[in-house]
Order: C-alpha cells, then structure tokens, then sequence
C-alpha cells in the first residue's frame, strides 16, 4: 500500500480519457486506491471499486442507465452510491444504509479527473478550463514506470534535451546558449520562464517552428504541466501533460496539445507532429525506467542538484512535504547554458 501525503488526495488528477467510458465500467487506479468510472443517465460517475456486500469490484459488474449492478449478488448501487435495489428482499423490506463509497469527479476538456478527498480544491487547475473550445488537436494516455516527481521533473527540464533527444529537439552537436530563467510564484503552482532562447535547432523545430517570442512551463495543482510557445505571428502551442500517480512508481501521463490561430487541422497534427513527440516521450520514458529500476537497486538514495535543477525544490515541497507554494520559493533569474 502506498502512502502519499495526506494533502495530495485534496487535488484532482486525471484518471482517464473520458471516451473510454461507454456502455462497461473502467476499473482505474490513482494514488493507489482502485476506482471504477461509469457512464450513468446523470453523467459521469466515479467510485471506490469495492461492493459493500462482499467486497467484489463493481467494475466486474454491469452499468445500467440508473447504477451499477454488482457482478455477485446483483446488488445495484445509484449515482450517489446509495443501495437501490438488493434481489431476492421482498417489497418493502429495507435496505443496507451502507452504500458504494463516491469519489468527486468532473469531465473537463476530454479527461475524466477525480479528487479522492472528500473536501479539497474545487477544481482541476485554471490552466485545464481557459482553452479555447476545439484547439485540442490531440490527446493520449501513456503509462510510464517512474515516481511522480521525476516524471513531472524530467518533461519540465530542458537540459537532457542534448543528451536524451539528439537531433529531435536540439542538433546533435547544436552549441549551448545562454538563456535567462527565473521561476514565479502562482496561485496555482508556479511559472518558469525563459527569455533569449535562441530557435531550437532540432528537425522537430525546423519543420513545425516560426519565431518564437516566449517559452514558459507552467505547473499547475498536483500534476499538471504545460509548456506554452507563443509566436510572433500570433499562434500559441500549449503541450500539456496530467501526470496521475498509479502507484508510488508508476505513473499515468495524460497528453494534449492545444493550437491556436494557426493552420493545424488535426489530421496534419496527428500524422506529422505527434510521431515526433511520440519518438521523444519514448526516449524519456526509457530513461526513466532506468532510473526507477536503479532507484530499486539503490534504496534511500538522494540525489545531488544544481541551480539548473531549478523545479526539484518546488516539486518536492508540494509531494513530500504536502507544502503550498510561497513568494519564498521564487527563483530569481539567472543565466544558464542551454
Ligand atoms: S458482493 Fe456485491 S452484491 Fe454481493
Ligand atoms: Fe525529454
């Protein structure tokens, strides 16, 4: 069993791709606790996957458009997880007071996301509901081994770009420039932000890139980070990434991209760029995999970090110590080698 902070079960986090809820229950896991999600006539519906007869998972069992019905007794538990019908009780007999345990859930841009306490944020991050109706042009689930703080540090560090992804982002032998970073405060997370980056020089770039006139990463709740490219002609490319811990080392990755005003039909999104991020989240994920299974190989171990680790510090307050974000943990700017 996993143990998390206590403060960590008050965010939401995404659990699936609501389009794969249909006529079956889905049986998820998030933070460690199996769930099941179910499409009832009152819309999308999330609980603890446990019957309170015996313990059998209701998503062994059946949707009907009123509840679920558990796959051992046919017990069948309603939207708010109340006992509706027991078969075999005569009309009139009670029934159990005891329901099926309800975890708060929304749709929200094409994702199902829950929150397993039963009081915390009100929402997913700002970052999820200001998009622009239909600038999502793509959305996948990856699951990666890993612990969740190096998987949100590993898509919010630029620095393995040379070493990891040569040639895709940056040019093999692309010469490092110095750029200006500094990270902010927000309400909800924090913003990095970096200024004189020079074009990247990577095929990925050279194909789909105009001039740029910012670069930021924005890390929203728990596990929600976005990286934000806004062009001199106008346009914004959002990538996103809802990271939901499966466990303590596996880890859930939700990805969408966003485009605004620009030319980006989906078809030429889904057949030209994705393969080139699809190539890079596979480069990443085998890295690590490396590090989780070392990490195995050498328990207890810290790392060492630098100011070029310049999320670790913020990461680790919000996961570990259950910490919320203050002016304090402000990085200034300064200047490194990218
Ligand atoms: S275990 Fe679910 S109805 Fe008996
Ligand atoms: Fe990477």
């Amino acid at each position: 069993m996993t143990t998390w902070h206590p403060s960590i079960s008050k965010r939401w986090f995404v659990a699936a791709i609501a389009d794969k809820i249909g006529h079956k229950p889905l049986a998820v896991t998030v933070l460690g606790r199996p769930l099941v999600l179910m499409r009832l006539d009152s819309g999308i519906v999330a609980m603890e996957d446990r019957c309170p007869h015996r313990q059998v998972p209701l998503s062994a069992g059946r949707v009907t458009p009123t509840g679920i019905e558990c796959a051992y007794h046919g017990w069948v538990f309603g939207a708010d997880g109340r006992c509706k019908a027991v078969p075999g009780l005569a009309q009139g007999d009670c029934l159990p007071k005891v329901g099926a345990r309800t975890i708060a859930v929304r749709e929200l841009d094409g994702m199902v996301w829950v929150r397993l306490a039963a009081e915390g944020d009100a929402a997913p991050p700002e970052m999820v509901a200001k998009f622009l109706p239909d600038s999502r042009k793509f959305l996948n689930q990856l699951h990666w081994r890993g612990y969740i703080v190096d998987v949100i540090e590993n898509f919010l560090d630029p620095l393995h770009t040379h070493t990891v992804h040569p040639g895709l982002v940056r040019k093999p032998d692309a010469p490092r420039s110095a750029v200006r970073v500094k990270l902010d405060i927000t309400g909800e997370g924090f913003v990095v932000n970096y200024r004189d980056q020079a074009a990247q020089s990577g095929i990925l770039f050279r194909l789909f890139e105009s001039p740029r006139v910012s670069e930021k990463l924005h890390f929203a709740g728990a596990g929600s980070a976005q990286i934000e490219y806004v062009y001199a002609n106008g346009s914004v490319i959002r990538i996103t990434l809802h990271f939901t811990p499966e466990t303590q080392d596996h880890t859930h990755v939700f990805t969408t991209m966003h485009v605004e005003n620009r030319w980006a039909p989906r078809w030429a999104v889904r057949w030209l760029v994705y393969p080139f991020l699809h190539k890079v989240a596979r480069q990443d994920e085998r890295t690590l995999e490396l590090q989780a299974m070392n990490q195995a190989r050498f328990p207890g171990k810290r790392g060492v970090s630098t100011r070029l680790d310049i999320v670790r510090a913020n990461l680790e307050k919000i996961w570990e110590q259950g910490e919320p974000l203050t002016d304090a943990d402000a990085v200034p700017e300064s200047v490194i080698y990218l």
